[in-house]
């Protein structure tokens, strides 16, 4: 197969991560017999300051041309800590995700048993988890009318739903779900919220054409509690865009390390965005210690999501386990004693590995 990548490495460590992808990539690639074809876009900080634009049309039009979008981090403390900001590095995301329709965000979780005492909760209580967190990506809060009143005393961000934009990601999760263990947990808070009742009204709806999966609705708060107390209960959650971006930031910290964690972005055709959940991590750029995983099972899900390679997809998460069964580490996921190897070393294990 022909597969055309755009490749945005971005902000921070962002470069350095994509880099040991795409050799994992590469090196899946000559194994299976397919011919990968890389284009290099801008994004973020990096595209602010060589464009003024945190996504420019040219990455735009990049990425729509690609069979898939393989993204590195974005964000930089330059504009973090200047609320005044005009362009923020961030934005460059939210448009993107917008402009791409990429409305589905799945972010797994999953407990690796060399690396279950990593954790922060107990062994016992993380041992084989393995859900995946569905978060709306293009609607709600962080989409709808934001501003302040004329005397700049009031500020407000207003939550908006369409009963076709919650419908198009209840899909997905439910055939996701239908494709694992068939267990769906809906989110919201629709004991407060008018948005989370519509949410739940569709959610009913919809779970008819699906009777195959048993669905239960969850408050998001409670939820927040669930999902550390009882991991291994979880398949799939499916959620609107803000309680996702909480959970699975919460959801992560349960692997041990969020250097672990891939996500992948859809929407209505295959071309999908493939990032690592961690963000740009700009104290330790450049330093060869930033985990590669994430990025490297983000380069997974793109075989297995966008172009339903699920051999490739399990050849690079096997290359993984091993990596992790043989002891490798990099320093968020090693004990004290064990020996720590750098971002390059750590990729290049995982690619012999293939
Ligand atoms: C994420 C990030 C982004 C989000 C930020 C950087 C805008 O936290 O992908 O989870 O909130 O969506
Ligand atoms: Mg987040």
């Amino acid at each position: 197969m022909d597969i055309n990548i755009a490749l945005l490495p971005g902000d921070g460590i962002g470069p350095e991560i994509i880099a040991e992808a795409t050799k994992v990539l590469d090196r899946t690639a000559a194994k299976f017999g397919h011919r990968i074809r890389y284009t290099e876009a801008l994004v973020g900080a990096a595209a602010i300051d060589a464009t003024g634009n945190p996504y420019p049309d040219t990455t735009h039009c990049i990425c729509r041309e690609a069979d898939a979008v393989l993204f590195g981090a974005i964000g930089d403390p330059k504009y973090d800590n200047n609320p005044k900001a005009k362009v923020r590095p961030e934005q460059g995301l939210l448009r993107m995700r917008k402009a791409l329709g990429l409305f589905a965000n799945l972010r797994p979780v999953t407990v690796y048993e060399p690396l279950v005492d990593r954790s922060p909760l107990k062994a016992d209580v993380v041992r084989g988890t393995d859900f995946i967190c569905v978060r709306e990506l293009t609607s709600g809060i962080y989409f709808g009318r934001q501003g302040r009143d004329r005397h700049d005393t009031r500020a407000y961000d207003t939550c908006t739903y369409t009963i076709d934009e919650i419908e198009q990601v209840l899909r997905v999760a439910f055939r996701l779900a239908g494709t694992r263990r068939r267990h769906l947990t809906v989110v919201d808070k629709a004991n407060v919220l008018e948005t989370s009742r519509m949410w739940r009204e569709t959610a009913q709806r919809t779970a008819c054409e699906y009777p195959d999966v048993t669905v239960d609705f969850m408050f998001v708060d409670n939820a927040a509690m669930q999902i550390i107390r009882r991991p291994t209960d979880f398949d799939v959650i499916v959620t609107e865009n803000m309680f996702g971006d909480i959970l699975s930031d919460e959801a992560s910290e349960i692997t041990g390390s969020i250097g672990m964690g891939p996500s992948s972005s859809l929407g209505d055709g295959t071309r999908g965005l493939y990032e690592p959940i961690h963000g740009s991590a700009p104290d330790i750029a450049g330093q060869d210690i930033i985990n590669p995983i994430a990025c490297i099972l983000s380069a997974a899900m793109m075989f297995r999501y966008s172009f339903h390679l699920a051999a490739e997809a399990d050849a690079i998460e096997s290359a993984v386990d091993k990596a992790l069964a043989d002891g490798w580490r990099t320093a968020d996921i090693a004990k004290p004693g064990e020996t720590v190897v750098g971002t390059r070393k750590m990729g290049q294990v995982i690619r012999d590995n293939i």
